[in-house]
């Protein structure tokens, strides 16, 4: 059965990926484009940098290293502004309750995330005593869709990859999983992440007989 459970943070654990949208749109903007809400399903997962980098591709716009740098302070800003406001309260429905029953079980759970603000924010949200592993943005090398985060994740925990589950609300979150041997759960719509092995639209849809089933696998 599975005993490794590892969680995205942005868009399964609080729904984040708004305030990054908006500060990634907010910089587009400065540059004289827009940023769609479709170019930001390609965002999702993404590291800082290659966001910024892919954005400046849409809008096919050249600026130099330290424009660049500039820009990617900027962005982190507005979105640590953004989140400055929020507490345990915006953690997403059901996701608590999961992390319990989860830990009830014995199962072991890890956060897997490429963000490098994921720490502060699993401190604010009050969830990070539930967590026996933490990987984000700053032990990794490699960003999603390479499985590094995940499988250093189930390292940390001591579960081999194919006893692990990653619950993902990013395409490139669900390819990173889908590579590294794990089972992905896609957290959003069947549209955007057809490629994972189930998809839910929230924690609300997720039956516990679903969590348990895997276990038993
Ligand atoms: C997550 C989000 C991305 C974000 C990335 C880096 O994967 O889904 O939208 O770009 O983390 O986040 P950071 O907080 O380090 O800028
Ligand atoms: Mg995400």
């Amino acid at each position: 059965g599975y005993s490794g459970f590892i969680f995205d943070l942005d868009g399964v654990i609080v729904d984040t990926a708004k305030y990054h949208y908006l500060a990634w749109r907010k910089t587009a903007q400065s540059l004289g484009f827009d940023l769609s809400l479709a170019q930001n399903e390609n965002l999702k997962g993404v590291s800082r940098e290659r966001s910024l980098r892919l954005i400046l591709e849409w809008g096919q716009t050249q600026i130099d290293e330290d424009t660049f740098k500039t820009l990617m302070e900027q962005k982190n800003t507005d979105y640590l502004a953004h989140i400055a406001q929020m507490g345990p309260g915006d953690v997403l429905p059901k996701v608590q309750e999961t992390l319990l029953f989860l830990k009830g079980a014995g199962a072991k759970i890890a956060l897997g995330s490429a963000s490098k603000n994921a720490r502060l924010i699993l401190d604010k949200m009050k969830l990070s005593p539930l967590f026996d592993a933490i990987v984000d943005g700053n032990d990794v090398t490699a960003p999603k869709p390479d499985p590094e985060v995940f499988l250093t994740a189930a390292q940390h925990l001591g579960v081999p990859a194919e006893h692990c589950v990653v619950f993902e609300d990013a395409k490139a979150g669900v390819t990173a999983a889908n590579s590294g041997g794990m089972y992905s759960v896609g957290i959003g719509k069947k549209e955007d992440l057809g490629h994972a092995h189930t998809v839910f639209r929230d924690f609300n849809e997720m039956p516990q007989v679903f969590l348990k089933g895997l276990m038993e696998a």
